[in-house]
């Protein structure tokens, strides 16, 4: 049987796993049964893919410095932001269904879990500074910078639903923010906190970043190809709430298809939306997307090349192989 990342790169996920939860479990200011901290362990533990946590250690691999405990910290930091955005981003898109299980929104009610969001994303914060002295000022592109580009991202993406007219550069920086960003910033925090080079450190942030553009330009293609048991939500949920994602770019340079796209707002009815979902998934705009996604695979590919010969050069084929063999 295939092994899956965590054991192909490694990577012993109950270490994680248990420094995740001892972010809340060990938070003097919050409770253990309190509504707010069962909430977060509850979400903490309804699944999830770990990869941010894992880029941070194959990143940390890159160093002179034996990774151990702070690497681990950091790896849990940069879950826990990505789980804060998740509660974010599923009230925005008011998505009933997470991981296939109901979202924390339906469970606590929207206010309550905006609450629950802001608390993880500062309580990144607060937990970092303590880690941070001052010659590791990197640790702060995660629980600062990264944050603030995924709002950007996330803003950016609000403001242009069912915005026909967005441009594939539009697209692509939207993109970059929302979730290449943080990939590419797990990887150089990680190969920094243990003393990479910081060449080798940028040229691990640009591995993550390319990976990180293909893999939500695998999403974006999914959310057509998918079916909702292994989206765990609908499928076309993104054409539904106006996402302007690639494949509809694509399509919508289709002169038939491109009225009928044009036309689905947030009251169009089923059959509106099925036809175009039709219409997508039948023509050209899957197979241009895919082949958009591989040329973030190759800049990937470009951008590791230098790094063959390290000793942790295999954990980059490992994430090569993970990211590019899903889709095609
Ligand atoms: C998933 O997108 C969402 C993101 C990659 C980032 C969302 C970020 C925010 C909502 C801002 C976060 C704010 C704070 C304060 C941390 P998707 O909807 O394309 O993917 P999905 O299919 O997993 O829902
Ligand atoms: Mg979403």
């Amino acid at each position: 049987m295939k092994p899956s990342l965590h054991e192909a790169l490694q990577i012993d996920m109950k270490q994680i796993n248990r420094e995740i939860e001892n972010i809340v479990k060990y938070d003097k200011d919050v409770p253990r049964t309190s509504v707010l901290a069962r909430s977060v362990l509850q979400l903490i533990r309804s699944g999830g893919k770990r990869l941010r946590p894992m880029l941070v250690i194959a990143g940390s691999r890159f160093g002179s410095a034996m990774p151990g405990r702070r690497q681990l910290q950091l790896a849990a930091a940069a879950e826990f932001i990505h789980a804060a955005s998740l509660i974010h981003d599923d009230i925005i898109d008011r998505s009933d269904l997470r991981r296939g299980t109901p979202s924390l929104h339906t469970q606590t009610g929207v206010a309550k879990a905006v609450h629950i969001g802001n608390y993880m994303s500062a309580r990144v914060v607060e937990l970092l500074s303590v880690y941070t002295s001052d010659h590791d000022r990197f640790v702060h592109d995660l629980s600062s910078l990264a944050t603030a580009q995924l709002c950007i991202g996330e803003y950016t993406q609000l403001d242009h639903t069912y915005d026909y007219d967005l441009s594939l550069t539009q697209y692509l920086e939207k993109t970059r923010c929302k979730t290449a960003q943080l990939m590419a910033t797990c990887l150089r925090v990680g190969a920094l906190s243990a003393d990479a080079q910081p060449e080798t450190a940028g040229r691990l942030y640009r591995f993550g970043e390319s990976l990180g553009m293909a893999f939500q330009i695998e999403d974006d293609i999914l959310d057509f190809t998918a079916t909702a048991e292994s989206l765990g939500k609908p499928a076309g949920s993104d054409l539904r709430r106006g996402q302007v994602t690639l494949p509809v770019l694509y399509a919508l340079t289709d002169p038939v298809l491109a009225p009928h796209i044009r036309a689905i707002q947030a009251d169009s009815s089923e059959e509106q939306l099925e036809y175009v979902l039709q219409g997508i998934r039948s023509g050209d705009a899957l197979a241009q997307s895919e082949q958009m996604r591989r040329h973030y695979l190759q800049e990937a590919e470009e951008a590791a090349e230098p790094l063959r010969g390290h000793p942790a050069y295999e954990q980059l084929e490992v994430l090569q192989c993970y990211f590019g063999g899903k889709t095609a």
